[in-house]
């Protein structure tokens, strides 16, 4: 069975939680876009991980991933993390392996990337990490992959100091490479997990053009760059926060007025954690906006939601939720495509009340009180689609099945 777990928003939705959660019950994880400009977290008891390139999966001793055809690995930043995971006692040799279609990221791009980002009238905000040179290079068909590490005629057309840096890096590299078409056709009767990196709004052609990241980060991206085709999927989950962030520059209709709602906007972003994983950014937060999660549910046809920070809301006697825009006077329903519109969107809101209770706590769904209920309740009317899993905290326990997506329907 093949689950796709994606981000519905602009990333940091809470996929790393889940797909941890989910590996429990999976063989295989597969990682199917990005780079290191990612960052998942994972909390175990005490101990919190933050992985950047290698799938969520890996905390659990038995569970073999892959880094996708998809992806743009950057071996510096990837030996770090490798160093990081031994460094704690998790022991990744032989369950990390990496398609030999994957894409390098060569140091320099690093560079090209902050340059780009200087010279742009209006920056992307991008992480720095070179994911967009990686993948123009990638495209102007000029990108190494991991196989061309072993083709000389290749490299001889590198430059010296692109040949040295892969170079140092060839040994480690190759051990763990795999066709991963062939890989997943000899496990085709494993459970495999496939996670997004990013969300749909960051998607390079579903997203908030131009500023979105550079890799696919939607449902289909599985399909094209994790080794399978579409007929293959058979569910994808959505995963979104009860609010919405975003990282760097680009248009969110939600987000909270600094004025009016600076003390709320600190309170969210204090409460749920919202600095970048990657960048220590402070995230921009706003209410959660249903008409994105919509846009997002029907793009990647998301057959189940996954709700997360629920508990975020704890304290709140109110709060609310974007129902519609209103673009120059006229009311929208469906997500804008154009960047001006979306600028000028200023979002319809409906109240909900707080429960004004710890969530924290809760085991099962039953333990939910009615105001949560009614929110998630509406949540899945607008979006049309169950809201399958609602997570409440950031254990591995404070996770609320509704309906397991293990189960086929
Ligand atoms: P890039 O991916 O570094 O090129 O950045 C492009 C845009 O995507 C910027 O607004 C980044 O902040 C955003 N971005 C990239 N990766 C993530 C992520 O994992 N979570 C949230 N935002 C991201």
């Amino acid at each position: 069975m093949n689950i796709v777990v994606i981000g519905a928003q602009w990333g940091d939705e809470g996929k790393g939680k889940i797909v941890d959660y989910l590996a429990a019950d999976a063989g295989l994880i597969v990682r199917f876009s990005g780079g290191a400009n990612a960052g998942h977290t994972i909390v175990l008891g005490k101990e919190q991980y933050a992985l950047h390139l290698v799938p969520s999966g890996i905390l659990y001793p038995d569970k073999i991933t892959v880094l996708g055809s998809g992806m743009v690995i950057d071996p510096e930043a990837l030996f770090a993390e490798l160093a990081m995971l031994e460094s704690r006692g998790v022991d990744w040799k032989g369950r990390v392996l990496i398609s030999d279609r994957a894409h390098i990221v060569l140091p320099r791009y690093r560079e090209m990337d902050k340059q780009q980002e200087a010279t742009r009238r209006k920056p992307i905000g991008t992480t720095g990490r070179g994911i967009g040179v990686a993948y123009s290079v990638k495209a102007a068909r000029d990108g190494i992959r991991l196989a061309d590490l072993e083709d000389a005629e290749r490299l001889a057309t590198l430059e010296d100091e692109d040949r040295a840096f892969l170079a140092r890096y060839a040994e480690r590299l190759l051990p763990m490479s795999v066709d991963l078409v062939a890989f997943l056709r000899q496990h085709r009767n494993s459970w495999t997990l496939f996670e997004g990196a990013q969300g749909a709004l960051l998607d390079i052609d579903t997203g908030t053009y131009p500023y979105v990241s550079s890799g696919m980060s939607n449902a289909s991206g599985a399909a094209a760059q994790g080794g399978i085709g579409p007929r293959a999927i058979d569910k994808v989950l959505g995963v979104f926060k009860a609010y919405t962030t975003r990282v760097g520059n680009g248009p969110f209709p939600t987000e909270f007025d600094p004025d009016s709602q600076g003390a709320l906007c600190s309170f969210i972003r204090d409460t749920g954690r919202e600095y970048g994983v990657t960048t220590g950014r402070p995230r921009r937060c706003g209410y959660l906006d249903l008409v994105a999660l919509r846009y997002a549910r029907y793009a990647n046809s998301i057959d189940s939601l996954v709700l997360t920070h629920l508990d975020v809301y704890d304290t709140l006697d109110e709060f609310e939720a974007c129902v519609a825009y209103k673009i120059r006077g006229r009311v929208v329903e469906d997500f804008p495509t154009s960047v001006r519109d979306l600028n000028d969107a200023r979002p319809v809101l409906r109240k909900f009340r707080g429960w004004k209770t710890s969530l924290g706590a809760a085991r099962t769904w039953d333990d939910i009180p009615r105001e949560a209920r009614e929110y998630v309740a509406f949540i899945e009317e607008f979006a049309e689609a169950p809201v399958g899993i609602v997570s409440v905290g950031y254990e591995r326990n404070q996770t609320l099945v509704r309906e397991s997506p293990w189960t086929r329907s």
